[in-house]
């Protein structure tokens, strides 16, 4: 793209971008590896990664030789015109790759996370003949009208009402959700709870380490299904491929998205296939869901995030970054607290003015990060799993200046 075109995006971007979608001054003109370049020239170093999707950094070159190679085969088939071998090379390794015993599991592939999301709920629905869904406080799932209903953050709700019938809310702790169940709905009439083993948005928090066993041990008792979203917690985040590997539970389905997709729009719904089944032919799919290229890039992903050496340097990242970031934490009264899993990690403030002014000293000196939370007071971190030691570094170094600046 033309430099000058490129001078020109802030100014168009008023005119003729929604300003309900909100952006950052950055203005992106290439990116590699752990870093994206500004339209000033200026290189970044970016611990956002387009919010959770360069889990392997930008380009990774097998990704994009992939994708390469299918852009010369061919694009958009839509998998309900004419089957395609990417598609259901994406559908084995997610079988292959799914946390519970044995691979007779299937998948269906989508756009987008929230499209995921909806899915599993249509599967779940289907599968079980009930109609109502349990959502956590904190939760987010997407953006779209039943996604946005089993979200937990009023700005993605304001004046966006009517919301989805037959969602219900609990608190993360199981004593809160059998009072939900004798209080609010009948169990007997839940398909599924939709539950983010580390929540995103709401601010990096684990789920507590026994409530995946016990919320699949009530799902077991009630014949409700347990939902895993993966979206952001999953492709390598946490370590594990799945962040539910942690907690040693086998969800019922596993929707997955963001880095799956290697840059490339792409997420899925996984699930034991008398789940998948259920639904009756044409009531899944999409016009674009799966689509080649983005399934040529996925394939490389989930290879590379499969293999032991991928694991064991996410897991020397996470120890390396959560060591670093408890020592800064003591220098820093502003600091509430640290917290994640593996290196899917975050930085609590006192409140959201500082948590900005943290957020844009580092763009200052050149570290691209971004807030989470109910309080938008959390600064979650998103590296590249394939960051260097070096890059590591440097990039606690820039949070620790802007932390300086922003706490005095
Ligand atoms: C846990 C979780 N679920 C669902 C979504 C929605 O994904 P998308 O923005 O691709 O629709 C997100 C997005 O941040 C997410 O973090």
């Amino acid at each position: 793209m033309s430099s000058s075109v490129v001078s020109d995006v802030r100014e168009a971007r008023e005119k003729y971008v929604s300003s309900g979608v909100a952006t950052p001054p950055l203005v992106v003109d290439a990116a590699e590896g752990s870093r994206v370049r500004g339209d000033d020239g200026r290189w970044y170093l970016d611990w956002a990664g387009g919010i959770g999707c360069q889990n392997l950094g930008h380009g990774p070159s097998a990704v994009v030789a992939a994708i390469h190679e299918q852009v010369d085969r061919y694009l958009h088939q839509c998998f309900m015109v004419g089957m395609y071998e990417p598609y259901v090379e994406v559908c084995r390794r997610l079988a292959a790759a799914f946390p519970g015993p044995g691979d007779a599991y299937k998948s269906v592939l989508l756009n987008s996370g929230a499209e995921a999301v909806e899915n599993a709920v249509k599967i779940a629905r289907a599968a079980t003949g009930r109609p109502a869904v349990i959502a956590f406080e904190r939760a987010f799932h997407g953006r779209t009208l039943l996604t946005m209903s089993l979200t937990s953050k009023v700005v993605y709700r304001r004046t966006f009402g009517p919301f989805a019938p037959e969602v219900y809310r609990s608190p993360v702790s199981i004593d809160g959700l059998r009072g939900l169940l004798r209080s609010d709905v009948d169990p007997e009439s839940v398909a599924c709870v939709v539950v983010e083993p580390v929540q995103g948005e709401g601010g990096f928090h684990p789920l507590p380490p026994s409530f995946p066993s016990e919320l699949k041990a009530l799902c077991v008792a009630h014949g409700m299904l347990y939902v895993d979203d993966e979206v952001q917690a999953g492709i390598g985040r946490t370590g594990p491929m799945w962040a539910i590997e942690h907690y040693g539970v086998d969800p019922d389905l596993l929707v997955s998205g963001k880095s799956l997709g290697g840059g490339l729009p792409l997420a899925a719904v996984t699930g034991r296939a008398s789940l998948m089944d259920a639904v009756h032919p044409g009531g899944l799919g999409g016009t674009f869901g799966g689509n080649p290229v983005a399934c040529a890039a996925a394939c490389v992903v989930l290879d590379t995030v499969a293999a032991p050496a991928f694991r064991e340097r996410s897991e020397a990242l996470g120890a390396l970054l959560r060591s670093r970031l408890d020592t800064i934490a003591m220098d820093f009264d502003v600091i509430t607290d640290v917290r994640g899993l593996g290196p899917m990690l975050a930085v609590e403030l006192v409140d959201a003015a500082t948590a900005a002014a943290v957020v844009g000293a580092a763009r200052a000196r050149g570290l691209i990060l971004l807030t989470c939370g109910l309080d938008g007071n959390v600064i979650r971190l998103l590296p590249p799993l394939t960051l260097s030691d070096e890059d590591a570094a440097l990039g606690l170094e820039l949070l620790q200046a802007a932390l300086r600046e922003a706490a005095n």
